[in-house]
């Protein structure tokens, strides 16, 4: 602990600093206002930390992720999203027991209530799938709800969640495209069974390729948590009113949709299907990124943590060329991407601004070669992300002292002025 001095009109203020495990130095500005008068003001909240967390570690600027400090590297071999889920969750690697205890929760919570599974007939066929699995993350507080006020129900609660969002994503692509729901398979492992639910009909049976499964596994794992990204900030700020863990990561599925959070990986795919199209060239469109004029952007580049290759989209790149190797395959947008990134690398408005690829550049290529179709990247992107918001809005649930969140403002409206009767208001001259 140190301080450091703020001056404001000549008056000195002392404020304690910290220091987090991994350097990171901070300026305590709980008590600015009490003592100062003076608020802080920052937009995006880029200078603003909002809490401490154990769970996840970025250094940008090196580009290194950490879960729990363990080297996102290092789940590579042989990736098990659950094992990492579990991690992230309850703070240490499981044992064999936890870990298999934790899988048959999943194996028993796999299957929706019969009367959610009408709900989805109440969705129009063509209804945004992120839309659809935020609405049904809410309906199952209507049905698991006497779980919420039961701490010693947390893993039940978090195992529920995790599987059942599988099945909620799986049944709202279903629906989508008018096919049969698939029951889940309590013989399959958690990635094989979304795909079995996604892919198999009641007359033909979806066979999971080991190495698709493994490189679904991957993608959610390196999708698991980002520390206090938009949708997580979100979680927890929902979570700080002590709204219930299914309510708080509805929230966070609402936050993800966004094209420039996790429907970013959308947003390239249409970049790429556009130039693979023939209506630009990969030169033409990084011209039209670096215009300010243009509202493009190179999609799938630049982040506000990273100012250095994201390790997830250098991890993605190499599952892409193993999983296109195995299939003995060719993507014409996956080299299209390389031509973008190849291009953008070397062009000095992307140095100058440090924008490298994000994990959104390549996991839409991945997501497609697994066959899972565009409209529903934004959605496997919500379901490796559920073990980070479970593990934040646990976190802060556990903190003895968390406060509601609740920020203030600048105000810069009208100052106090009379109301008006209609028949002596004027309408304002155009
Ligand atoms: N293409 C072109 N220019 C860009 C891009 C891009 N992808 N990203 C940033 N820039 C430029 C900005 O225009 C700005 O230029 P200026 O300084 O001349 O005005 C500068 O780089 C800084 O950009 P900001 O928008 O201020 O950076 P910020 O940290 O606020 O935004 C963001 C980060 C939203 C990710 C941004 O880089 C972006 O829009 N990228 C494309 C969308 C995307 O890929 N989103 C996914 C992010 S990862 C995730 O959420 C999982």
């Amino acid at each position: 602990m140190g301080t450091a001095t703020l001056i404001i009109d000549g008056k000195s203020y002392e404020l304690p600093t910290f220091v987090g495990s991994e350097g990171e130095r901070a300026i305590d500005i709980s008590k600015l206002r009490e003592k100062t008068g003076y608020i802080t003001y920052d937009p995006g909240l880029g200078n603003t930390g909002m809490c401490k967390s154990a769970i996840t570690y970025i250094d940008g600027d090196a580009g290194i992720l950490r879960y729990r400090g363990i080297p996102i590297e290092q789940f590579a071999e042989h990736p098990n999203f659950i094992e990492v889920a579990w991690l992230l969750i309850f703070g240490r690697l499981p044992t064999k027991d936890e870990l298999a205890r934790f899988s048959e929760r999943l194996t028993q919570n796999a299957p929706l209530h019969e009367a959610m599974r009408h709900h989805f007939e109440g969705f129009p066929v063509n209804a945004p799938p992120m839309a659809v699995v935020s609405a049904m993350i809410s309906t199952l507080s209507c049905f698991h709800y006497h779980l919420f006020n039961d701490d010693s129900q947390f893993e039940e609660l978090a195992a529920r969640l995790i599987s059942k969002v599988r099945t909620i994503a799986a049944y709202a692509y279903k629906r989508s495209i008018g096919r049969p729901y698939i029951y889940p398979d309590p013989r399959l492992r958690y990635c094989a069974n979304l795909l079995h639910m996604m892919f198999s009909m009641p007359y033909d049976q979806y066979i999971v390729d080991p190495d698709i499964e493994d490189a679904l596994n991957l993608v959610f794992i390196l999708h698991a948590d980002h520390e206090q990204n938009c949708s997580t900030t979100a979680v927890r700020v929902v979570g700080s009113s002590r709204a219930n863990l299914f309510a708080s990561c509805a929230a966070g599925v609402c936050a993800l949709w966004g094209p420039l959070h996790g429907g970013a990986n959308v947003e390239v795919m249409e970049m790429l299907e556009k130039i693979h199209q023939g209506g630009l060239t990969p030169e033409k469109y990084i011209e039209l990124a670096k215009d300010k004029s243009s509202p493009v952007r190179l999609m799938g580049f630049g982040h506000r943590v990273y100012k250095n290759y994201d390790p997830r989209a250098k991890m993605l790149k190499a599952a892409c060329d193993r999983v296109f190797a195995k299939l003995k395959r060719r993507d014409p947008l996956l080299d299209i991407a390389r031509k973008l990134e190849e291009l953008a690398l070397k062009d000095s408005y992307f140095i100058e601004r440090k924008l490298y690829p994000n994990v959104d550049f390549y996991s839409g290529i991945l997501f497609r070669a697994i066959g899972i179709p565009t409209e529903m990247f934004t959605v496997m992107f919500a379901i490796g992300r559920l073990p980070g918001w479970i593990a934040q809005w646990k976190e802060q649930h556990d903190e003895a002292n968390a406060k509601i969140v609740r920020p203030r403002q600048i105000y810069t409206g009208e100052t106090q002025h009379d109301y008006v009767p209609f028949e002596q208001r004027r309408a304002p001259s155009a």
